[in-house]
């Protein structure tokens, strides 16, 4: 957490309008490593303001930010406008995938059957409305296929050994017009079938004890019928967008050819505003935008936004997938901010996908620990838009509270939730981070020296966090 004698001493210089001197503000700390904050980590923060950030969270987080629909392409808007005001050029990137949309209406109707039924779906379930004859199909494997005559029936098949799609295909294969799967241990079935396929029949899932219920009520009843209704669901192709505003270094002839990218998603899961999860990466990334757009710079920054992260990090692959072998290696860091503001989860964590240290993580500690009196504890973690970055060979880090609060991916994550002190603490920490790599490098004769100074390995500290 951020240091208060330190953050106060700061501002009321800042206010005053005093020039800060480069050496007498931290204060000393246990682990030995003693640096100020200087003139360019102040440079790199005085702007911020973290009301900005609070607000555009506000717009953000009105409704969930599902990606592709309307309401992500609102954020895509709303960014674009916001970078372009502050002076970017910006780059809209759209990107299609197949995607899926859930049913809207799943019913499984057994005359005669007694007990409830609450059949699911599996995603990527086709629509369908089958009436059929019951046939016990065992594990739905071709061999249990040959001893039955399934044509045209409802095949009920036990989960495990091997895929839900398989189970499906080989019951389409063997003439079934519908499916249903219940469970091998006790409890709901949720699955997945991987992907769309042309062959798949209507097909929904059952609990392990209504399952048997339905079996019971089968070896009773050898002309048992049922019928399946699914409505709505639907894989189609969709379109979302990546948005990515460009600070070009400030003197081209010092250009040092080196590109930072600042990064968070814009989308949210269905029902969850999303205010932390990523409202708020996404307003401290459009904060720093304004707030570091007329520093003095060596170095490229771009500030990007990436869509449909919650189904699978797309958007920040195709960022990466797009990028030449070149431009790749222009990239010497990627900051992903995801998560970065609620009030109730815990301590900042800057996460690296192999939990190794990297360029990101050493130049996070290096300013928290100036502007906090401490580093950031470093943590493990994929799950996040800085994976593809890393896949590809480019130093990345995530950063995140941990542990995560209980709204995560819930209708809960709301703007009541949300903490400015947070906010500001992870604001500052990256710009300062970010600015001590992107500032020009002759601009103090100590500079060279600066630039290879890193926490020491004592100061590390380490979180797994999933
Ligand atoms: N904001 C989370 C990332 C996250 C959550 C990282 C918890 C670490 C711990 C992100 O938006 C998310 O929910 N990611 C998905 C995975 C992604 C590949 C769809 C997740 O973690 O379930
Ligand atoms: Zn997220």
């Amino acid at each position: 957490m951020k240091n208060k004698a330190i953050a106060l001493t700061l501002a009321a210089m800042l206010a005053a309008g005093v020039a800060a001197p480069t050496a007498v503000i931290a204060q000393p700390i246990e682990s030995g490593y003693q640096e100020a904050l200087d003139q360019f980590d102040q440079k790199a923060i005085r702007k911020i303001d973290v009301d900005r950030i609070y607000n555009h969270i506000a717009t953000l987080s009105e409704a969930p930010r599902v990606a592709g629909t309307d309401v992500e392409n609102r954020a895509v808007d709303y960014l674009r406008d916001e970078f372009e005001s502050y002076g970017y050029d910006v780059e809209v990137q759209p990107f299609t995938y197949v995607g899926y949309t859930e049913p809207t209406r799943i019913e499984l109707a057994v005359p005669g059957h007694e007990g409830e039924l609450n059949p699911g779906n599996f995603t990527y379930g086709i629509s369908g409305d089958v009436t059929a004859s019951l046939v016990d199909a065992g594990i739905g494997s071709p061999a249990d296929f040959e001893g039955i005559d399934a044509e045209g029936k409802i095949a009920v098949i036990q989960r495990g050994e091997f895929s839900f799609a398989e189970k499906i295909v080989n019951a389409a294969e063997a003439g079934a017009a519908g499916v249903v799967i219940y469970n091998n241990s006790p409890g709901a079935l949720n699955g997945t079938l991987g992907g769309h396929d042309d062959r798949f029949i209507p097909a929904v899932s059952l609990s392990q004890e209504q399952g048997q219920s339905l079996l019971q009520h089968m070896s009773g009843n050898p002309d048992a019928e049922a019928r399946i209704l699914v409505e709505g669901a639907e894989t189609g192709e969709h379109t979302s967008h990546n948005v990515i505003a460009t600070k070009h270094p400030t003197n081209k002839k010092k250009d040092t050819g080196e590109v930072i990218v600042i990064g968070s998603h814009m989308d949210s899961v269905p029902g969850a505003p999303g205010a932390n999860d990523n409202a708020s990466g996404t307003a401290v990334t459009l904060e720093l935008a304004r707030a570091m757009k007329n520093l003095p710079s060596d170095t490229e920054i771009r500030f990007a936004s990436f869509g449909a992260e919650e189904l699978g990090l797309i958007g920040s692959h195709h960022y990466v997938s797009e990028l030449s072998e070149t431009e790749k290696d222009r990239i010497i860091a990627n900051f992903n901010l995801d998560m970065v503001g609620s009030r109730d989860a815990g301590d900042l964590i800057v996460a690296s996908v192999d939990g190794e240290p990297n360029l990101v993580t050493e130049l996070t500690q290096k300013a928290s620990t100036k502007l906090n009196g401490e580093p950031t504890t470093r943590g493990r973690s994929g799950s996040s838009d800085h994976v593809p970055f890393h896949q590809a060979g480019i130093p990345a880090a995530l950063f995140i509270h941990s542990p995560l609060e209980p709204w995560y991916h819930t209708p809960e994550d709301t703007l009541d939730k949300i903490s400015k002190e947070k906010l500001l603490d992870v604001a500052e920490i990256v710009a300062a981070a970010v600015y001590d790599r992107a500032r020009f490098d002759n601009q103090n004769p100590k500079d060279k020296k600066r630039k290879e100074s890193s926490v020491p390995k004592e100061a590390y500290f380490e979180q797994s966090i999933r």
